[in-house]
């Protein structure tokens, strides 16, 4: 394919807005996938994303497609709309010249619409707007097209109006591609330049490593090199998606595709490296900023003996989500494990279940966290220290206030995006998160946007949920980094029976310490079922109890529920006891089921 007849574009929108719709309808009409039987987001392809509804993965599809009798291979990179895998939708645009913007005509711009928005303007990518859902009662495409004049700056006779359902004006969608996404500037005759912007690891044929050519040509039988580790491989295919894996002769300058290279070990295909010729080492491409992780939980086996499989497991599914940090970590309780480090909550739910469903793998993960730090002042400690900042993963390595100057935490910049009617709860409920308000505009007559400055450590677990259910699901929200502020910070401990909890031990406002301890002991009563003693649950800061609930023993006596003796019935009911009992964790003698360390977090 010519250079000039090849276009990498993207469709980026806020979260079900419908580009893995639309992704569809593009599939459909470029005969990638046919017309016949129902295609649902066949390009969500985790059991994840089906069973959810939601883009997790950034995928890849090439179609051709047929304009004014000119052949043109279109590169279409689908993303994940959820704010926690903003990092993918970054590391997709670094392939494409050209987005798709997507907004539903009914709910209009959202949060995510502006954050993405603004991904692609800064990597100055043509930027297509595309309203969807016309077909929809409700549907408002004009209110819509003045929202995007007013945020973007984009004149409302660049919107194309279109039903990605029932495929409404959709190939007037593929012939704008053409026309107003410029092709890749890249040249064959340049030596081999690829990207590598995504990689999987396939359990017969190890490492497929996503690329996109920024210059030279790459075919089987290719020597090349890695620029980040200097390791040479032999290229034993490539190919093209469509979107399965179609192995071709060549990929050239300009092209998207996969290769495979023999790379056993998942460390080899960094996400970012830029692999050359290995006789023609050339300048590397810019990689990608490293994400950074915004919530850190310990991460161990449900069953110890399975620590040598789940290791594994963890190691390939990073490769595939390199946006997950790992360190190695144990726990008194719970043994050898780690503590990993993910861009939000969801994003650790979807790591969570992605292990049990693609690795068979039984994790327990404990309460999140966000990276505190402390800078350090004690005469206790080497002189080299003081002053040095720590960051603190782990809440119980919680430096003592006697040997610490200041603590840090970790700030959000969160854009709120609502109809004006509920503002007077949403700012409300800022206020109960500590946050500071940073601006408020109106997107158009009815609906506002809101800037806040909030602590990480107040939106991460239950924020989201809270907005919507205020908002009878209206508000959207998103949020970016916003650096280091001091905070009054404290740790308190859960104590079982009088035994402290490891996996429980929180960081908390000082002046939150007496509310969030309450609230931690009122929701482990509810979880922890009750046993054959009396089980006292406190919270503690220092040596003072600030707070306690009691759980009465009681005897689950199953068989008590048997009359007579019918012994299937009596066995199924021992098995399902057996299987609830899996759930559970002993911390000291207490059994503790496995998801209490998230859910006790929840104030809602
Ligand atoms: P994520 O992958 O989660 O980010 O969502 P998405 O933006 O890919 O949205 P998706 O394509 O999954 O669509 C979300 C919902 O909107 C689905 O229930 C679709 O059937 C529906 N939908 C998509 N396009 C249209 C449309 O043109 N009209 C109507 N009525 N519904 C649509």
């Amino acid at each position: 394919f010519p250079v000039e007849n090849i276009r990498n574009f993207s469709i980026i929108a806020h979260v079900d807005h419908g580009k893995s719709t639309l992704a569809d309808r593009l599939l459909e009409i470029t005969g990638t996938i046919s017309t016949t039987g129902h295609n649902k987001q066949v390009l969500d392809k985790l059991q994840v994303e089906r069973e959810r509804g939601i883009t997790v993965k950034a995928q890849t599809a090439s179609l051709f497609y047929n304009h004014e009798g000119t052949n043109y291979l279109l590169n279409l990179i689908d993303t994940p709309g959820h704010v926690d895998f903003n990092y993918e939708v970054s590391r997709s645009l670094s392939a494409c010249q050209g987005v798709l913007l997507v907004v539903d005509a009914n709910e209009g711009i959202q949060a995510q619409t502006v954050a993405n928005f603004y991904l692609a303007f800064e990597a100055q990518l043509s930027i297509i707007p595309v309203i969807n859902k016309i077909d929809l009662k409700n549907a408002d495409a004009e209110r819509v097209e003045k929202q995007i004049e007013n945020m973007f700056d984009i004149s409302k006779d660049e919107c194309i109006r279109i039903s990605a359902k029932l495929g409404t004006n959709v190939e007037r969608v593929l012939q704008e591609v053409i026309e107003k996404i410029p092709p890749p500037d890249v040249s064959t005759n340049d030596p081999l330049k690829a990207l590598v912007f995504d990689s999987t690891y396939d359990h017969f044929r190890g490492v497929i490593a996503n690329i996109a050519l920024f210059g030279g040509e790459i075919q089987k039988g290719h020597k090349i090199m890695s620029s980040h580790t200097k390791k040479t491989y032999e290229v034993s295919e490539v190919g093209i998606l469509t979107p399965n894996e179609q192995p071709v002769q060549k990929l050239y300058a300009g092209q998207v595709g996969y290769l495979i290279a023999g790379m056993k070990e998942v460390t080899e295909a960094q996400i970012g490296d830029t692999l050359c010729l290995h006789k023609q080492p050339v300048e590397p491409l810019p990689g990608f900023k490293s994400a950074k992780p915004m919530v850190f939980a310990g991460m161990y086996p449900a069953d110890k003996s399975e620590y040598n499989n789940i290791k594994s497991a963890v190691e390939k599914l990073t490769l595939n989500d390199s946006s997950v940090t790992v360190h190695r970590d144990s726990s008194l309780v719970l043994g050898a494990g780690w503590r990993l480090g993910f861009l939000g909550l969801l994003h650790m739910e979807v790591f969570n279940q992605r292990l049990e469903q693609e690795y068979n793998a039984s994790v327990i993960l404990t309460a999140p966290t966000v990276p505190y730090k402390a800078v350090l002042s004690s005469a206790k400690l080497i002189k080299e220290y003081r002053g040095e900042e720590i960051t603190i993963i782990n809440p119980s390595e919680f430096p003592d206030n006697s040997m610490v100057s200041a603590y840090l935490e970790p700030t959000v910049l969160g854009t709120i995006i609502t109809p004006d009617e509920y503002i007077g709860k949403i700012l409300a409920l800022c206020q109960t998160r500590s946050a500071v308000q940073k601006d408020m505009v109106y997107i158009d007559e009815h609906r506002v946007m809101l800037k806040y400055l909030f602590p990480l450590n107040e939106i991460i677990v239950d924020f989201y949920d809270a907005l919507k259910s205020l908002s009878s699901g209206y508000a959207s929200f998103d949020y970016e980094d916003a650096g280091y502020q001091p905070a009054d910070l404290i740790k308190m401990d859960i104590l079982l029976n009088g035994n402290s909890v490891e996996e429980l031990v929180t960081i908390v406002q000082k002046e939150k310490a007496f509310t969030v301890g309450k609230t931690m002991c009122e929701r482990l009563k509810d979880v922890i079922p009750r046993q054959l003693f009396e089980i006292a649950i406190q919270a503690a800061i220092g040596s003072k109890i600030i707070a306690r609930e009691t759980v009465k023993p009681y005897r689950k006596d199953v068989l008590a529920k048997c009359y007579g003796g019918d012994i299937s019935r009596k066995m199924k009911l021992l098995k399902r006891q057996a299987e609830g009992k899996k759930k559970l964790r002993k911390i000291g003698n207490v059994e503790v089921p496995k998801d209490a360390f998230i859910s006790v977090l929840k104030r809602q």
